[in-house]
Formats: C-alpha cells, sequence, structure tokens
C-alpha cells in the first residue's frame, strides 16, 4: 500500500484515505473529523476542567470539555457538506445536517469517551462511527468506517474503512502520520480488562474471569474504553469486558456510539466482539441511546466467554440496545 522508496512516516492520512477504495466525500469527511481532534486535543490540554451545571440524558454530568468535546466535531461535521445526520452520546436526538440523503453520510459519535478521567490525567478518546446515507439506526455490521483518536501522552488515531486498521500519530506539525498498516490481533490473549462492579458479575462471567485468572492473565484496565481497547489491539492481545450485571442486564456501554465502532475496527484486526450471545455488529439497534453488554477482543477468548454465559446462565439472553433504567454517574 505504501509507496517504495518512501518510509511510512511520509505519509499522512489523507494520501493513506486516497489509497482505499472510498469515494471522495468520505475521505473529505473523515480528515474533516481527525482536523476537529485537534481543536480537541487542544481543549483537554489547556481547558476547563469544571463541570458544564448541565446533565446528559444518562444523568451522567457533562463536563465543560464534554460540551466543548461535542461542539467542535458538530460544527466541523455541520459545515462538511458531506453529513446527512449526525448523533451524539451528548445529544438527546438526531440533528439533521441535509435533508439530501445521496452522497452523504451518517455520523455518530462520542466526542470525549471517558471524560471522568480528564481531572486525574488518564487517557481519554473521540470515537467515530459512519454509515453511508441517512439511517443512523442500523447494525454496525453496515458501518462503512470507523474510527477512534486516543488523546494520551501521544494523540494517535486509528481508522478502518473496511480494508484493514491503520494506526496515525499527530506529529509536532499537527499532522497524522502513518504509524502501521493493517494491524492483526491475535487469536488469544494473556490480558484482560473487566469493567464493572465485581460484586455484581452473573455466574456466567463470574466463571469466565477465575478461569482466565487461573490461566494467568495479566489485569489491564484504566477506566477508559478507548485507551482499554487500543491496548488490546496494538498489543494484540487480550479482551475487554463490561458485561451485563445483576441489576443492569444491559451493562454500561452505549452500542450506536462506543460498541459498533469498535467492534468494526476489532473486527477488522481478526479479532471478535459479542453481547455474550451474538456479534456486537449484528445487533439492530431499536433506539439511539441503547446499551449492551460486550465481550470484544482476541477470537478464541470472546468465544470463551459465550462458551461460559450459555452454560452457567439458563435465563433468555438480554434484549438488545435497551436503554438501562439505571443511570451510572461517570462519564
Ligand atoms: O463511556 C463510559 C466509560 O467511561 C468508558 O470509557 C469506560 O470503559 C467505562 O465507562 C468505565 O466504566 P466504569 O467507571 O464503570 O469502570
Ligand atoms: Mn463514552
Amino acid at each position: 500500500m505504501s509507496q517504495p522508496g518512501k518510509t511510512k512516516f511520509q505519509i499522512d492520512l489523507r494520501r493513506h484515505l486516497r489509497e482505499q477504495d472510498i469515494d471522495d466525500n468520505l475521505i473529505h469527511l473523515i480528515t474533516e473529523i481527525a482536523e476537529a481532534s485537534k481543536y480537541i486535543i487542544n481543549s483537554i490540554r489547556t481547558g476547563d476542567l469544571g463541570v458544564a451545571g448541565t446533565s446528559n440524558l444518562y444523568g451522567e454530568k457533562q463536563l465543560a470539555l464534554d460540551v466543548l468535546a461535542d461542539r467542535i466535531l458538530r460544527k466541523r461535521l455541520d459545515h462538511s457538506r458531506v453529513v446527512a445526520n449526525i448523533m451524539s452520546e451528548e445529544m438527546d436526538e438526531i440533528i439533521p445536517i441535509s435533508p439530501d440523503c445521496a452522497g452523504k453520510y451518517s455520523v455518530a459519535f462520542d466526542p470525549l469517551d471517558g471524560s471522568s478521567l480528564v481531572d486525574v490525567n488518564l487517557a481519554v478518546g473521540t470515537i467515530v462511527s459512519i454509515f453511508e446515507g441517512c439511517d443512523l439506526l442500523q447494525p454496525g455490521r453496515n458501518q462503512v468506517a470507523a474510527l477512534y483518536v486516543l488523546y494520551g501522552p501521544r494523540t494517535t488515531l486509528i481508522y478502518s474503512t473496511g480494508n484493514g486498521v491503520h494506526e496515525f500519530a499527530l506529529n509536532t506539525l499537527m499532522e497524522y502520520t502513518l504509524l502501521q498498516e493493517n494491524i492483526k490481533i491475535e487469536s488469544k490473549g494473556n490480558l484482560y480488562s473487566p469493567g464493572g462492579q465485581r460484586n455484581l458479575y452473573t455466574p456466567g462471567v463470574e466463571a469466565f474471569t477465575n478461569h482466565l485468572e487461573e490461566r494467568g492473565v495479566k489485569l489491564r484496565y484504566s477506566g477508559g474504553f478507548v485507551p482499554d481497547i487500543n491496548q488490546i489491539l496494538l498489543k494484540g492481545r487480550g479482551i475487554f469486558y463490561y458485561p451485563h450485571l445483576q441489576g443492569l442486564p444491559q451493562g454500561k456501554l452505549r452500542l450506536l456510539f462506543e460498541l459498533s465502532p469498535m467492534a468494526y475496527l476489532i473486527e477488522q484486526a481478526g479479532g471478535a466482539a459479542s453481547n455474550g450471545h451474538q456479534p456486537i455488529l449484528d445487533l439492530q439497534p431499536d433506539q439511539i441511546h441503547g446499551r449492551a453488554p460486550v465481550f470484544i477482543g482476541c477470537k478464541e477468548d470472546v468465544a470463551l466467554a459465550e462458551e461460559f454465559i450459555r452454560k452457567y446462565e439458563v435465563e433468555s439472553p438480554p434484549q438488545v440496545g435497551k436503554k438501562s433504567s439505571k443511570a451510572v454517574h461517570s462519564n
């Protein structure tokens, strides 16, 4: 894919996108999102760490930074001329941008995932899911692209348009340049990132966790979905889960803004993502803000989680994409 004779550090995001078999509007859209992320990283570095005084519809307190990151992305998408509808984790409803769906894209995004970690200076990220046309309530399998930006010690951008997963880093000139192409994860891992309260685990998830621990896997959980997934993707080994919990059958993470795009990227890298019963990418969202349990990472580990759940949990599988009745108070 890279041109012979050029080192891969000279390949910037736009040029890499041009080498993919995708249309110009999608290239434009992804580069606009990448531009927006440069303003978001600047706000994280220098901005107000306080609360905005508002809550999102999950009952989570919005930070000034959540609101700012949301505005930055929204404005950029609004002016891009290639977007039909947008939907953000911080908004209550779909925002129509253009009534004309042809040649346009609809975008669901979590502007600042893990924002409650900003005050303790841990890594956070932006997650983006892209569909062709106007419809956002589709199974993740229909995405035409997904990406995330990780604001860690370095800022990196990971994207896929269905032709592998590629990593870029922001250099001192504020350009995203290629770090690695076609990232692959192994079939079985040695890391686990178990989300949610352990004393609320259901029997299958508890047995699965015990099994992993007996196998000697290492605990790696930062509390930020983007860095936790990034670690599994780039180390190439491991499983992240935020399972269904007792009293919280849909878990915490949101299907459209968080799970579908990450599942798309992890599948593109040869991994798997399941709600414990079926692939995340096959779930039909029935509402914008629906949640689902998730087990995501190495294929064999995800299959094993499903097996434990089948074996130990006789109750009917959780309904997909439902909004949880219980608010979970952290972003
Ligand atoms: O979107 C919410 C989020 O902050 C994710 O980044 C993270 O994986 C999860 O919640 C952490 O939840 P908890 O605080 O329950 O571990
Ligand atoms: Mn989030």
